[in-house]
């Protein structure tokens, strides 16, 4: 299993958005915060968390009412880490390497912004197994009652679900210079590199066939919105949403069910 690392372009966008996403991501999982604030001391992991400007916004948040440990790992490591580290725990790994890194169910909160459609490797089916993957991970990593936040965007096709996932990872994955900077230039700033969006029945079936349930209550939906004519044909296109919240719960076994 491997990912393709993002390159310094994308690096330096990342860490502008992040910063100005903060306080929308904390105003999005605002009710998350109110639920895990009700616990007396609270492991956090925050995968693909860039500079940490988010992760540090929880600790400080968070270690009001209590004891709180908050982690962040990425595989590019960014300049604030340096001034953030008494706060916040930074590792720089592969997050397809987190089961090497922490023992089973160490974490009350795993969050995941923006950084699942960058798990991609060298085939539309490889990254797809990627994100199942991390899924899988992140379900052990979990601790019964723990909480797994996701954002991420969603990208339907017309008629076929996955296809404009599969021509948007064409694309972006293409090797050609001119192609890249065509591109680059209409927006899609992982040009070279790739990504993989999932449709949110996608999304939705990666993550309940992992064991996760989706509590509504606690996630904030993002706004469909349609491409331009010229992008929504050349993806086929339906219509995509950005920046929305997934918040997820482990299914809990009920008892006497297998026995019948
Ligand atoms: C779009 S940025 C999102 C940053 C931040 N979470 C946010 O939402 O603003 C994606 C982040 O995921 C990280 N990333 C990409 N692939 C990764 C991988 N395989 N393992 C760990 N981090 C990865 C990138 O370095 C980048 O910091």
């Amino acid at each position: 299993m491997e990912t393709k690392a993002i390159n310094q372009k994308q690096k330096e966008i990342y860490a502008q958005w992040e910063q100005s996403s903060m306080d929308r991501f904390c105003k999005n999982y605002s009710r998350l915060i109110d639920r895990l604030q009700e616990r007396e001391s609270i492991s956090i992991l925050d995968i693909g968390g860039a500079t940490g400007y988010f992760a540090n916004a929880l600790a400080v948040l968070l270690s009001d009412k209590s004891k709180v440990s908050v982690c962040v790992v990425d595989a590019v490591k960014y300049e604030p880490w340096e001034n953030l580290t008494n706060k916040v725990q930074f590792i720089q790994a592969d997050a397809l390497t987190l089961k090497h890194l922490f023992e089973k169910e160490t974490f009350d909160c795993i969050f995941a912004n923006r950084i699942f459609h960058h798990l991609v490797s060298h085939s539309w089916v490889e990254s797809v197994k990627n994100m199942h993957t991390l899924c899988e991970q992140v379900y052990d990593l979990l601790k019964q009652d723990g909480y797994f936040a996701v954002t991420d965007h969603y990208y339907e096709g017309i008629i076929w679900d996955e296809i404009t996932s599969k021509l948007l990872y064409q694309y972006t994955s293409h090797n050609k210079r001119m192609i890249q900077k065509l591109l680059y230039q209409m927006g899609a700033k992982s040009a070279g590199t790739g990504v993989c969006m999932l449709s949110e029945k996608m999304w939705y079936t990666m993550l309940e066939s992992t064991g996760f349930l989706i509590e509504n209550e606690l996630a904030s939906p993002g706004a469909w919105r349609n491409l331009e004519w010229y992008k929504a044909f050349g993806l086929l296109n339906k219509r995509y949403s950005l920046d929305n919240v997934m918040v997820c719960t482990k299914k809990q076994h009920e008892p006497g069910r297998d026995c019948i």
